[in-house]
């Protein structure tokens, strides 16, 4: 990596104390009011949205860390169970929309009651139980970081409903990420995985992004030696298919 570059990663890493100590002090005055005393309605309102952006800020830091090491070839893979992934980035993007949806993904104890929240949610998860159950050698960071940036983009996108289907093939493991939006015309189809690209916004978002995302998806899969497929057109929705490769023994 060039020198400024990694200047700036330098940066971008030592911004991870700081924010770690913020996020633990927050913690900490919301959850031990026996020690640091009791707490105002509003103050608590005001605590809990400074928690959850400085949780954003925190899984920015870290994408951005994890994206710079996927263009170097740097593979981090460890031993996890496929629901321990799933929870977990689930948890992660609703933080950021919903925080009192993620607190009740992080209690749901099985596969059932998991499908059972998100359904309430407009979110259909498609696993069965036998991969959802199972171990696999997998890059944590750069899966959840695949599948925060495309449920989020579905979330954001759809009409009402999201789909999420995983499974298992031969050597692959398959995540198909589905929404009943306004979808992508054919003529954007490879536009869309350029840095900074936007379609022309249809619906009234809330936010709006920086049409980074998908640009960041496609480093990362091809960093995995994965595939990246996109079925949609205008008016049907868009389906987002990421094929990657099952490593059976730890590199
Ligand atoms: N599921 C989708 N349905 C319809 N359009 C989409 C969908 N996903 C992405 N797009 C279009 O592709 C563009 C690029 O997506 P990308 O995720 O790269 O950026 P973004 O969501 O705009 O911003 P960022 O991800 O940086 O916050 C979006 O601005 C949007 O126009
Ligand atoms: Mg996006």
């Amino acid at each position: 990596m060039e020198r400024e570059k990694i200047s700036l990663q330098l940066l971008i890493h030592d911004l991870k104390v700081p924010l770690a100590v913020i996020e633990a002090g927050v913690t900490s005055l919301l959850g031990k009011l026996d020690r640091y005393g009791p707490l105002t309605e509003k103050q608590e309102k005001v605590l809990q949205r400074t928690l959850r952006n400085t949780r954003v800020i925190q899984a920015l830091v870290n994408d951005s860390l994890e994206l710079e090491r996927s263009k170097e070839g740097v593979v981090n893979i460890t031993q996890l169970k496929v629901s321990d992934l799933i929870e977990e980035a689930l948890v992660e993007i609703f933080d950021l929309v919903d925080h009192e949806t993620s607190e009740k993904i992080r209690v749901c104890t099985d596969l059932k009651q998991m499908k059972g929240t998100l359904d309430e949610n407009g979110v259909t998860l498609m696993i069965d139980e036998g991969l959802w159950c199972q171990e696999l050698l997998l890059d944590e960071a750069k899966i959840k970081q695949i599948l925060r940036n495309l449920l989020n983009n579905a979330l954001k996108y759809r009409k009402s409903r999201v789909e999420l289907r995983i499974e298992k093939g031969q050597n692959s493991l398959l995540f198909s990420v589905k929404d009943d939006g306004e979808g992508i015309p054919s003529t954007h189809h490879k536009k869309i995985f350029e840095s900074y690209f936007q379609m022309e916004p249809t619906g009234a978002y809330s936010v709006r992004g920086h049409g980074l995302g998908l640009a960041g998806v496609m480093v990362l899969v091809e960093g995995m030696g994965g595939e990246l497929r996109l079925q949609s057109d205008q008016g049907k929705g868009a389906e987002f298919m990421v094929k990657l490769p099952l490593k059976t023994t730890k590199p």
